[in-house]
C-alpha cells in the first residue's frame, strides 16, 4: 500500500539538546516523511540552519520576516504540516504556546498550526518541576497536545533529574504513531478471525448473524499498516479485504476454526473479532425444505459448534498471544472477565450491543479487560480501537 507523503514540521528551540533534533529530522526521513525546520533565534546559537537545511534539503526559517516571496510564511508553514513537532522545547517556548503568545515565527506558527501539536520538552529538572511548566503542560495536554516526556538522568548544567530530552529514537517512534506509520509489529505474523459465521439449513437456507466484520478488517489493516503479516480468515462480508493480507474465506464455523487453526500455526498472536454462530443444523438438507410438507422447518435441530477462540487458546504455543472479543448486552465487564478465563484469552476487548450498537456501525466504545485490570477506552472509529488492540498486542508480545 503506497502511502501520501507526509510532512512533519520541526520546531527547534534554544537548548543545548538541539542538535539532537539532527537525528529526529534523519529517523523521520528515513521513515519516508518530508521534514520542514523551524528554529527560533535562540536555537541558531547551538545548531546553524545550514545544518538542518542540508539535511532536510528545504529553507530553514527563523525570523518572521525572512522570506519576502511568502509574506505569512507562519501560515504557509502551518498548512503545510501534517504535524508539528516541538523538540527540544524549552520552558519558555512551552509557557508560550500554553498562553498562545506568539513573538517569533515557531510560536506564531505554532498558533496558526491546525495539525496534531507535538512537544518533547528538555529543560533543567527544577524548570521542569517548576508549577507554572507543569501547570502549562496540564494546559497543553487537556488541550489535545501530545507529549513526549522528558527523560531522568544527568542534565547537561550538571544536576540529575527529570528534563532531559527524550531518546530521538522515541520522539520518531511517537512521530510515526500519532502518524498512523509506526511499524512496530515488523516482522510479527497476525492471524485475524473475521465477520460472520453462516450455518447452513438448507441449500439456500443458514444460520447466521449481523456481524459487518468492520472490527476485523480493521485490525488486519492497522496491523499490516504496522509491519506485520497478516492472514485475515473471514466468514461472508461486503467488505474489500486489505490489500497484502493473506485472506481466507469460510463459511461455517467448523470450516474457520481449519483455517484459523492452520493460519495460527505460526502466528504471533490471533486476534478474534469473529462473531461466530453458536449453533448449527444438526442435519443440512440436500433438497430446499417445504414449508406444511412435513420437513423440519418449523423445529431446526441445533447443536454446538466449536469454540475457535477457546480451542486454539488452549492449543497455543507459549508465547502466543490470543485476544478476543465480547460483544454483550448487559453486565459487561463482568461476562467479560469469565470469558477471559473460561476461553483462556490474554485480553477481551468488551463491548455492549444491541439497540444499534456496535455492529456495522464505524464507531465503537470498547473495555479492555485483562485478568488483573480493565481499562475503559473512549468512543472511537474502529481503526483507532485496532490500533489501542494491537499496541496492547504488541505490549504483551515485549
Ligand atoms: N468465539 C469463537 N468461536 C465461537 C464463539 C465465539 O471464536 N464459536 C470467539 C469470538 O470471536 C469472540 C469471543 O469468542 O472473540 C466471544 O464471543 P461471544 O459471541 O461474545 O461469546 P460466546 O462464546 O458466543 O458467549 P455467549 O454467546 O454465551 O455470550
Amino acid at each position: 500500500m503506497t502511502q501520501q507523503t507526509q510532512t512533519v514540521l520541526i520546531g527547534v528551540t534554544g537548548c543545548i539538546a538541539a542538535y539532537k533534533s539532527c537525528e529526529i529530522v534523519r529517523g523521520l526521513q528515513k521513515a519516508g516523511l518530508r521534514v520542514k525546520v523551524v528554529m527560533t533565534p535562540h536555537a541558531t546559537e547551538f545548531v546553524g540552519p545550514t545544518t538542518f537545511r542540508g539535511l532536510t534539503r528545504e529553507p530553514v526559517a527563523v525570523d518572521l520576516f525572512d522570506n519576502p516571496s511568502a509574506p505569512i510564511h507562519h501560515v504557509s508553514l502551518a498548512q503545510e504540516a501534517d504535524l508539528f513537532l516541538i523538540a527540544p522545547c524549552t520552558a519558555n517556548v512551552l509557557a508560550k504556546v500554553a498562553h498562545g503568545l506568539a513573538d517569533d515565527l515557531l510560536t506564531t506558527t505554532a498558533l496558526a498550526c491546525t495539525a496534531p501539536l507535538m512537544i518533547a520538552p528538555a529543560m533543567n529538572v527544577n524548570m521542569y518541576e517548576a508549577p507554572a511548566t507543569q501547570q502549562n503542560m496540564r494546559i497543553l495536554r487537556e488541550r489535545g497536545v501530545r507529549f513526549v516526556d522528558a527523560e531522568a538522568g544527568y542534565l547537561a548544567c550538571g544536576d540529575v533529574g527529570k528534563g532531559r530530552l527524550a531518546d530521538p529514537e522515541v520522539i520518531v517512534a511517537a512521530v510515526l504513531k500519532e502518524l498512523g506509520r509506526a511499524r512496530d509489529l515488523e516482522g510479527r505474523r497476525i492471524m485475524v478471525t473475521a465477520g460472520p459465521t453462516q450455518e447452513p439449513l438448507d441449500p439456500v437456507r443458514y444460520l447466521s448473524n449481523c456481524s459487518s466484520g468492520k472490527m476485523g478488517y480493521a485490525v488486519a489493516e492497522r496491523a499490516l499498516a504496522r509491519g506485520a503479516k497478516v492472514s485475515l480468515v473471514t466468514g461472508p462480508v461486503a467488505l474489500e479485504p486489505p490489500a497484502g493480507a493473506d485472506v481466507v474465506r469460510v463459511q461455517t464455523a467448523c470450516q474457520m476454526l481449519d483455517a484459523a487453526r492452520a493460519a495460527f500455526a505460526d502466528a504471533d498472536a490471533g486476534v478474534f473479532t469473529a462473531a461466530v454462530a453458536d449453533m448449527r443444523p444438526a442435519a443440512v438438507a440436500e433438497r430446499k425444505l417445504k414449508k406444511g410438507g412435513g420437513d423440519v422447518l418449523d423445529r431446526i435441530e441445533l447443536v454446538e459448534n466449536p469454540d475457535v477462540l477457546a480451542t486454539l487458546a488452549s492449543e497455543r504455543k507459549p508465547g502466543q498471544v490470543v485476544v478476543g472479543f465480547a460483544a454483550e448486552t448487559d453486565d459487561v465487564i463482568a461476562n467479560a472477565q469469565a470469558k477471559l478465563a473460561r476461553k483462556g484469552a490474554d485480553l477481551i476487548v468488551a463491548n455492549r450491543v444491541g439497540d444499534g450498537l456496535v455492529f456495522g456501525q464505524d464507531q465503537n466504545q470498547a473495555h479492555l479487560v485483562f485478568a488483573d485490570h480493565v481499562e475503559d477506552l473512549p468512543l472511537q472509529s474502529k481503526a483507532d480501537l485496532a490500533d489501542a488492540i494491537l499496541d496492547q498486542v504488541s505490549a504483551l508480545l515485549g
